[in-house]
């Protein structure tokens, strides 16, 4: 029976993976679907740009009780232990880090975020020495409501920033932007979900996914089927005001959705 259950998850898995990336678009387990930079991409230039999709593809509409609250963007890593602000949603000092990428482009349901690569990650080429340049994963973490119930999840995207990165008095300083660098156990228990693109590097490890461990339930739900766990400390509505309502009718983001949900649900009994 657990093991039946074991191998049914391990089945699905694999359709949900090879699902996660379709035409170039990555379905992340949340409402923004990332247009770029694609998994493993060496990138490089003035700025990390990032196309987040936050109406999954369009193909949501008003009807449904979904919106996104906010969303924050870091990028990190553990080969070279940087954890730097992306965007946290206050802009810091000369967009060093980037305010509210929901309030940006009002009326488009492309975000394109532009961050300028700070001082540490300048050069060219793979990592020599203790550069800071090689493996990281731009973790996209949002805070949204999907059919009425609150979520957090984070999805780490693998990159390599090993193309050349012009040296520029502008950029800001890697230690004003870092943060400390939490363990992916305590990243696993903060999210209702917590899943990355398998990279194919070898740098990092496969997908992996966990659901939060904390102990409530889902009672309102005759079919059973949720979003995971209410964070206890999650507070509604209020975000910072991005408010774009949001609900489906898109046949493969809805269904993306049913087996994310159907999965968790497995999952927890
Ligand atoms: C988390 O979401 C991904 C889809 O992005 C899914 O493949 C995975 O099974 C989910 N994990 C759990 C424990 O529900
Ligand atoms: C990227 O995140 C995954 C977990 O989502 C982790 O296993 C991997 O080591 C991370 N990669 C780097 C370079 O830190
Ligand atoms: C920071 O970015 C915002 C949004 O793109 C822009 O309105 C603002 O002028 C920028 N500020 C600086 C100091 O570049
Ligand atoms: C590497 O370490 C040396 C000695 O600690 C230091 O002088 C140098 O600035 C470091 N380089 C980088 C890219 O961190
Ligand atoms: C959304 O919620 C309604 C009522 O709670 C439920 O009938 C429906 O199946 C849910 N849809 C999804 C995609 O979870
Ligand atoms: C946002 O990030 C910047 C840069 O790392 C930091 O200075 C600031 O304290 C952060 N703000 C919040 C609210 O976390
Ligand atoms: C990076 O720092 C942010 C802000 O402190 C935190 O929310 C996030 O979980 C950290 N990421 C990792 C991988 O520790
Ligand atoms: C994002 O939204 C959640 C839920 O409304 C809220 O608890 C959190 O403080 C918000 N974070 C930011 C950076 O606005």
């Amino acid at each position: 029976m657990l093991v039946t259950t074991l191998l049914a998850v391990a089945a699905l898995t694999r359709i949900a993976q090879s699902q996660q990336i379709s035409n170039g678009q990555i379905f992340t387990p949340g409402i923004a679907i990332v247009d770029a930079p694609q998994p493993d991409t060496p990138l490089g230039g003035d700025t990390l740009q990032v196309a987040l999709d936050v109406s999954s593809d369009g193909k949501l509409s008003s009807e449904h009780d979904t919106e996104i609250y906010n969303i924050t963007i870091f990028l990190s890593s553990y080969t070279t232990g940087k954890n730097l602000t992306i965007t946290n949603g206050t802009a810091s000092a000369g967009n060093a880090s980037l305010g509210n990428i929901m309030l940006q482009e009002p009326g488009s349901t492309v975000k394109h975020v532009n961050w300028i690569w700070p001082d540490c990650l300048v050069g060219d080429g793979s990592p020599t020495g203790n550069s800071s340049r090689g493996s990281y994963n731009v973790s996209i973490r949002q805070n949204f409501r999907l059919n009425g119930t609150d979520a957090y999840t984070i999805f780490d995207l693998p990159i390599q920033v090993t193309n050349s990165i012009p040296e520029a008095s502008y950029r800001a300083s890697c230690d004003a932007l870092n943060n400390p660098l939490l363990s992916p156990e305590v990243l696993a228990a903060s999210a209702n979900n917590f899943t990355q693109i398998a990279s194919s590097t070898g740098s990092s490890s496969s997908t992996s996914s966990s659901t939060s461990s904390s102990t409530s339930s889902s009672t309102s739900s005759s079919s059973g089927e949720g979003l995971g766990d209410l964070k206890p400390d999650a507070s509604s509505g209020d975000g910072i005001g991005a408010g774009e309502m949001l609900s489906w009718g898109g046949a493969i983001h809805w269904m993306w959705i049913a087996m994310f949900t159907w999965m968790i649900s497995v999952c927890m009994s």
